[in-house]
């Protein structure tokens, strides 16, 4: 355990709740559910547990057995979080994968709030309706998985994934034709196509690597957001800016509002967000 945030001084003992990952001593969510619990008066504590790669489904068990009330759940055991789960609700389910669980008794809901928070961040912190948009997703992991249905649900005219092996796109395409439709291929069949909001789920934020985008990929007026956060100017952002886009996005909002997402389902509080971004950004 490397952090642990006792959130109020209230003497009746507070709700536990913890994110769990490998590693993660650099999490933000302690501090995010924090200024959540600061805000609307809730008496919970939250903590960062760090699991051994092998170890998710005891420091789970372990953490239900003291009590714990909710997880966050990030790398790599959100397929684990689902599996493990007594009641996926439909989010997990169709991302096969779960970043959030509320234990209730001896049950396990599994969540998946990756999605919700970032179409809630690009509408409310990028003023960014989807509803008749062109929307391309780069990239067909797990980030993608995880954001497809929630970007589907936001009615755009077109959605669309394209990954470096096209045949993964494909497979998404397949997986979700029962829900909605997906355009899904390579970077090359992009070639003539525009889209008003492009988002790189790839994990090229994390490295100096750009992306084959053809020219004319970005509609004018057109958001290039980037999942990943703390990063400042990605290559994909620096990419979007060589061909005159103006509106770039980094991750941090979506991860403070899927946050959101959890603390509001643990808590029944929805906790105001972005005060949070603008703090964590200082
Ligand atoms: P995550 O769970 O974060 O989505 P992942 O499942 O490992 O991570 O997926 C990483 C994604 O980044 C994949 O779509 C990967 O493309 P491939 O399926 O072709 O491997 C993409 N990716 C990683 N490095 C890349 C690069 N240099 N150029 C293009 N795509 C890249």
């Amino acid at each position: 355990m490397v952090d642990n945030v006792a959130m109020s001084p209230n003497t009746t003992p507070a709700d536990r709740y913890a994110v769990v990952g490998h590693p993660i001593a650099h999490s933000k969510s302690p501090t995010i559910h924090r200024l959540f619990a600061q805000a609307t008066g809730q008496h919970i504590e939250y903590n960062a547990i760090e699991s051994a790669p092998d170890a998710f489904a005891d420091t789970l068990i372990r953490f239900v057995a003291q009590g714990g009330k909710g997880l966050n759940v990030t790398l790599p055991f959100k397929v684990e979080a689902c599996e493990l789960a007594t009641d996926p609700m439909p989010s997990a389910v169709l991302a096969g994968a779960a970043n959030c669980l509320a234990i209730r008794g001896d049950r396990i809901e599994a969540h998946n709030f990756d999605g919700k928070g970032l179409v809630t961040d690009i509408a409310q912190h990028h003023d960014t309706l989807l509803r008749g948009r062109r929307v391309l997703v780069l990239g067909a992991g797990g980030a993608t998985r995880g954001a497809l249905p929630a970007l589907a649900d936001a009615g755009p005219a077109v959605l669309a994934v394209a990954n470096r092996t096209a045949d993964k796109a494909r497979d998404l395409q397949i997986h979700f034709a029962p829900h909605f439709a997906l355009q899904a291929g390579g970077f090359e069949d992009l070639a003539g196509e525009s889209f008003d909001l492009i988002i790189n789920a790839t994990s090229t934020g994390l490295s100096d690597q750009g992306l084959p985008l053809p020219p004319g990929l970005f509609a004018p007026g057109a958001l290039a957001y980037d999942m990943v956060y703390g990063k400042g100017l990605t290559p994909f952002m620096r990419q979007a800016q060589e061909v005159g886009v103006t509106r770039l996005a980094d991750g941090l909002g979506m991860l403070v509002e899927q946050a959101a997402e959890a603390f509001a389902l643990w808590r029944g509080v929805r906790p105001p967000t972005a005060d949070v971004i603008r703090a964590l950004r200082g």
